[in-house]
Formats: structure tokens, C-alpha cells, sequence
């Protein structure tokens, strides 16, 4: 096209494309490419708009190492992250959320009763639940990836003072489809600040908080495989999470528990909780596979 013009600019980047390009690829760049022009001239972006930009995607890939994922935040605090989660979810089983930079692979198996708090402050929470298909059968085996901050609210990656399994830990379900362990009560926290996403939230005037959430992922067999988190009933942030997270089914109860009363037997901590301590019970719904 030897006349481009904003008009057709959108069409010509379509008749662009080469005869044997895959079509999905074509699908995705063209309509990235129509609403990519439609913002640029519904804001009518200006060239000092563009160049700041730009240079804040060369800054997005110096803060981007193994560890740190940049453009995975910017995705999370945008909603994108949250929207492909919902866009994929089938319904009827629990509700996916979103997965986060802090999952470790190759935790440790811990076995059912295990305790991930250790010498860790504040009370005991027992985290207990039954893992099912979409038909109500307990699901036996299933495998559940866990992972949550310590009290300080860091990940073990974030903290030099936890070792990198530290609250980190895969259990297979029991015979009725049963996981247990107990941990510390997951805290409220804030996703990194320090980067160019830090700016954005900034200048957007919000905060970074996430309410405190466990997470985990769940497999099993011939189902599809959830990631996911469970929230507390009553953390500030439940209405304000900077990364959209939070659905109604993945809310929870804390339950408080009176001193004396901490399971006698098949826990780690059995014999050993003398004070009050807190419950909750979660279950889980997988989809088949299709
Ligand atoms: C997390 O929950 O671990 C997380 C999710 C998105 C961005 C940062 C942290
Ligand atoms: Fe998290």
C-alpha cells in the first residue's frame, strides 16, 4: 500500500501477512494489532507518551531476571493474568486464581499431618480439606502443591532467613481424598514496588496489597490441573487485591479453636498445641480433562 493512512492502517497490517502464516498467529497479532491502533487513536498518543513507553519496557527488562518476572507483574496488576485465568476456567469446578513469581519447583513431599510452621510465631492453623471430581468422588492421590509467605509476609526466594523449601511443600491426598498439615495463618503482603510496575501503582495512586492467601496447585489423574489460592474471610484487602485474584468460592473461615482441643493423634503437632489455634476447612472440585 502506497497510501497509508490512519484510516487503513489497520487493513493494511492485514493484507501484510504471508499466505502460509499459521492462522491462530494471524488471529492474535491482527486483532492485537486492530485495538493496539484503535487506543492509540482514541488517546491520541503523543510521541513523548510513546517514548516514555517505551522507555519504560527497556526498564521492565533490567528489573527482569529468573527470579524477578517484571512483565509477569505488569500483567497481574494490569488484569490481564486474572482475565486469561477466567477466560480458561471451565465451569462448575473451584474457581482458578492466580499463580504468582513464588512457586518453587521440586518442593518436598510432606506427608498428611505434616507441619510447615515450625519454630515460626503466632498461632497454629490447620489447613484440612477433601480433594473431588466434578461427580462429588473423593479423589485419592491427588497431588497438592503448596506454597505461602511466612509471618513476615516474604516467600522463601524474598527472605535470606528461610531456606527455599521453607513453606513449600507437595501432599498426596489419603484414602477419603483428605489433605492436612498445619502451618502459620498466611499474612497480607505487598508485591514489589521497587521496579517500573512500582512506578505504574504509583502513579495510579493504588496500593500493592494482596490479602493473605495459600496457595496451591492441584493434579490428579484425568482432571485438569487448577492453580489457585484460598483467602481469609477477614483480611482487609479482600475487595482490593492488586492482582484481581479473589473469587467468592475461594473465600474461607478461619475458624478459632479452643485451647485443649488440637487433634490427639496424626499430626506432627499432636500432644504439643496447648493453646488456642485456628482451623480451615477447604475443599477442592477438579474438572476433567477434556
Ligand atoms: C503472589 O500471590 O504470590 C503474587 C501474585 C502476583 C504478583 C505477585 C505475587
Ligand atoms: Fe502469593
Amino acid at each position: 500500500m502506497r497510501n497509508v493512512t490512519k484510516d487503513n492502517l489497520t487493513e493494511v497490517f492485514d493484507s501484510y501477512f504471508g499466505p502460509d502464516t499459521d492462522p491462530r498467529f494471524k488471529e492474535v497479532m491482527n486483532t492485537l494489532a486492530k485495538h493496539l491502533h484503535a487506543f492509540a487513536k482514541e488517546v491520541e498518543l503523543t510521541h513523548a507518551e510513546w517514548d516514555r513507553g517505551i522507555a519504560f519496557m527497556e526498564r521492565m527488562t533490567e528489573f527482569t531476571t529468573k527470579e524477578r518476572h517484571e512483565f509477569v507483574l505488569l500483567s497481574d496488576v494490569m488484569g490481564l493474568s486474572s482475565l486469561v485465568d477466567m477466560i480458561n476456567s471451565v465451569p462448575g469446578g473451584t474457581s482458578s486464581s492466580v499463580l504468582g513469581p513464588f512457586h518453587v519447583s521440586g518442593s518436598p513431599t510432606i506427608p498428611i499431618g505434616f507441619d510447615m510452621k515450625r519454630h515460626y510465631p503466632g498461632p497454629v492453623l490447620l489447613a484440612t480439606g477433601v480433594v473431588r471430581s466434578l461427580d462429588g468422588t473423593p479423589i485419592e492421590g491427588a497431588e497438592l502443591d503448596i506454597w505461602q509467605t511466612a509471618p513476615n509476609g516474604l516467600y522463601s526466594s524474598q527472605d535470606e532467613e528461610q531456606d527455599t523449601y521453607s513453606f513449600h511443600g507437595i501432599q498426596y491426598t489419603d484414602a477419603d481424598g483428605r489433605y492436612a498439615f498445619t502451618t502459620v495463618k498466611p499474612v497480607s503482603y505487598e508485591v514489589p514496588t521497587d521496579g517500573p510496575v512500582g512506578d505504574i501503582l504509583n502513579a495510579a495512586g493504588r496500593h500493592a496489597w494482596r490479602p493473605s492467601h495459600l496457595h496451591f496447585i492441584a493434579k490428579a489423574p484425568g482432571h485438569r490441573t487448577l492453580v489457585s489460592e484460598v483467602f481469609a474471610e477477614d483480611d482487609p484487602y479482600l475487595d482490593e487485591d492488586a492482582v484481581f485474584g479473589v473469587r467468592s468460592d475461594l473465600i474461607m473461615r478461619y475458624e478459632e479453636q479452643p485451647a485443649g482441643t488440637f487433634p490427639e493423634e496424626g499430626f506432627d503437632l499432636s500432644g504439643k498445641v496447648d493453646d488456642p489455634w485456628l482451623k480451615v476447612e477447604f475443599d477442592l472440585t477438579l474438572v476433567p480433562e477434556s
